[in-house]
């Protein structure tokens, strides 16, 4: 994905320029922000695998955020997935497994396009599967599973990798189930977010915030969750059957 260099910079892309990257110091017009496809981002999250889940656990650079209720808000997450009735289920950029190894019985399969993501959500998935793929592109038959589940990945995408994030996602599965991070008061719902590493790597992430309804009537779905830092909503459609298997 090319960022162009010219354009002026967007209403509600708070922090305006992208810079930090090789080659790419200008600008970014609505049109063009990538996450999915963008080479820079696969890079930091295959950098940041080993320090993620410090976001989730309040520790290290995240221990000083203030996070009112965050960590009740997450147990009620990590129960929402626990309580899902056991389904071929298919983790879409499972990240480090944090939510996928609380997914019950079936068949399990995380899938991330980090390699150190899917080691790490690997030690996690004794029972089930992680493997490298690209969730725009996925290695699987039609109706090969009965749920996706994907956290903090859709809030990422711009609408055209959304769109086919969709298409895939409901290619293979008949329900979806996406977890987010929810808008709140004096959150930017569309940002470019600067992201520092504990190398002190400063990294470039495009980033969208819903509340539950938001989210769901963009699935055209129900609301599972309406909270201050989460967001969780279900779509689901009819389910066709076929064996998990990777196709491609
Ligand atoms: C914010 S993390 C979310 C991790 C985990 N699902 C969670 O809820 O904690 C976003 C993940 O998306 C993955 N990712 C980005 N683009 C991807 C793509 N095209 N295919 C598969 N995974 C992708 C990244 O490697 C990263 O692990």
């Amino acid at each position: 994905m090319i960022v162009a260099r010219t354009s002026p910079v967007p209403v509600g892309l708070a922090g305006g320029t992208r810079q930090g990257r090789a080659g790419e110091t200008g600008p970014v017009t609505p049109s063009d922000p990538a996450f999915a496809g963008d080479p820079a981002t696969a890079t930091y999250y295959d950098q940041r695998a080993a320090e993620y889940d410090e976001w989730y656990l309040s520790q290290g650079r995240f221990a000083e955020r203030e996070r009112p209720g965050w960590h009740a808000e997450l147990e009620h997450v990590v129960g929402l997935v626990a309580a899902l009735p056991p389904a071929r289920t298919l983790d879409i950029a499972c990240g480090s497994a944090f939510l996928t190894r609380h997914l019950r019985g079936g068949l399990v399969v995380g899938l991330d396009q980090s390699r150190a993501m899917v080691a790490l959500a690997q030690t996690r998935l004794p029972g089930g599967l992680a493997m490298v793929g690209d969730a725009l592109e996925l290695p699987f038959p039609d109706g090969a599973f009965d749920r996706v589940l994907t956290g903090h990945f859709y809030g990422h995408l711009p609408t055209s990798e959304r769109t086919a994030f969709l298409a895939e996602a409901r290619r293979v599965a008949g329900e979806l189930i996406v977890i987010d991070s929810a808008l709140r008061p004096a959150v930017e719902p569309e940002q470019w977010q600067e992201r520092v590493l504990n190398d002190g790597s400063r990294h470039q992430v495009y980033k969208r915030y819903l509340t539950g309804q938001q989210l769901a009537d963009e699935l055209d779905g129900e609301v599972l969750l309406d909270g201050t830092w989460f967001a969780a909503a279900r779509t689901s459609r009819p389910a066709r059957h076929h064996a998990a298997t990777p196709s491609r």
